[in-house]
């Protein structure tokens, strides 16, 4: 498959210390959402500013749409959409006021603009507030409207950083469907930072966990959860005999009781045992009331990367506070 983008040992340290990305080699390829999925501090700003040419490499390599990062930075610029993590656009100046300002930026004629500006506004639902001063946007709405900011010159490449930050989960899966629908709309590779683990999974094709400036593993995120090997099944069975009768057929699993009659088991792949804990169930008479199977999410897949939780990271620091003066107090 052609790639888009090359990083060859890629790497920025910060007045001398701090290594905010560390030697990335990387291809990002031609059409896909490619995901960087990190927590607060991993170096995905710092990564996407070097793609983007607004932050200085250390040293290393990279090309964009097959141009040099350092020798060719104006021609990148051109071929490129980037939605910054912090909002950027205009509050006092209405949503169209910005887009014109943004097509002003690029050589683009008044006539090709108004018609991009009028089928990006369309794209997200923002026509009928064109009008409006940014100000009285709703948080969903100004997130839409970088997003379009970042397409006024209809790049090859589009950069997300965080688009979704700080947005209500419906909100923020509204904008999934957003992005999903440009995608399809637009010929265009991008590339997305995220530390929701539920954003990078709806959207990406290929996703990087990134941790303290390093890729520690780049696939396909149903590739990532099915190398877990770790499913769960839970069992509600109709009474404590059929409960008796139907743990037989995982003496070899680890298996837990949760609940009255239920049993909930650790299998290495629930695809495969189910058909055979349905046999062995009906030609045995055992009668069950409920069964679910849970798949590993991402998370256990950051988890066995990094040795953390990102969903604990995710819910904030009220808890790592409250650590800390529990820690100041012994
Ligand atoms: N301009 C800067 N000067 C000095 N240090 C910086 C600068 N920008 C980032 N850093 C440091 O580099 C590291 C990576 O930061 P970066 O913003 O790239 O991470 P991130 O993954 O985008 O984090 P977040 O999820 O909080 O946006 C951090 O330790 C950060 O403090
Ligand atoms: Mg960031």
């Amino acid at each position: 498959m052609e790639s888009i983008i090359t990083t060859e040992n890629l790497t920025k340290i910060y007045r001398g210390s701090i290594k905010a990305v560390d030697s990335l080699t990387v291809q990002i390829r031609k059409g896909e959402v490619y995901g960087i999925l990190g927590p607060n501090g991993a170096g995905k700003t710092t990564f996407i500013g070097m793609l983007t040419t607004r932050v200085t490499p250390t040293s290393g390599r990279a090309t964009v749409a097959g141009l040099d990062i350092l020798k060719e930075s104006l021609k990148v610029r051109k071929r490129i959409g980037v939605v910054p993590q912090d909002l950027t656009t205009d509050e006092d100046l209405t949503g169209y006021e910005n887009l014109k300002l943004v097509s002003r930026f690029y050589d683009i004629t008044a006539n090709e603009a108004n018609r991009r500006i009028d089928q990006l506004l369309n794209m997200v639902q923002l026509q009928k507030h064109s009008h409006r001063r940014v100000k009285t946007y709703s948080g969903g709405m100004r997130k839409r409207l970088e997003l379009i900011v970042g397409l006024v010159n209809d790049p090859e490449i589009l950069f997300l950083d965080e688009p979704t930050l700080g947005l209500d989960v419906n909100t923020r899966m509204q904008m999934w469907e957003y992005i999903r629908d440009l995608r399809k709309r637009l010929d265009v590779t991008i590339i997305l930072t995220s530390h929701y683990l539920e954003e990078i999974d709806a959207l990406a094709d290929r996703v990087s966990i990134m941790d303290n400036g390093k890729i520690l593993v780049t696939d396909t995120p149903s590739n990532l959860k099915n190398s877990m090997k770790e499913d769960y099944i839970t069992i509600t069975f109709a009474s404590p005999d059929d409960l008796k009768l139907g743990e037989k057929f995982f003496s070899n699993n680890e298996k837990r009781f949760s609940g009255i009659n239920t049993l909930r088991v650790k299998v290495p792949n629930s695809d495969e045992t189910m058909p055979d804990l349905i046999n062995y169930f009906s030609s045995h008479s055992v009668k069950i009331t409920r069964i679910t199977i849970q798949k590993p999410t991402l998370d256990e897949v950051f988890l066995e990367y990094t040795g953390r939780s990102l969903r604990d990271e995710e819910r904030g620091d009220a808890r790592k506070s409250m650590f800390t003066i529990g820690r100041l107090r012994r």
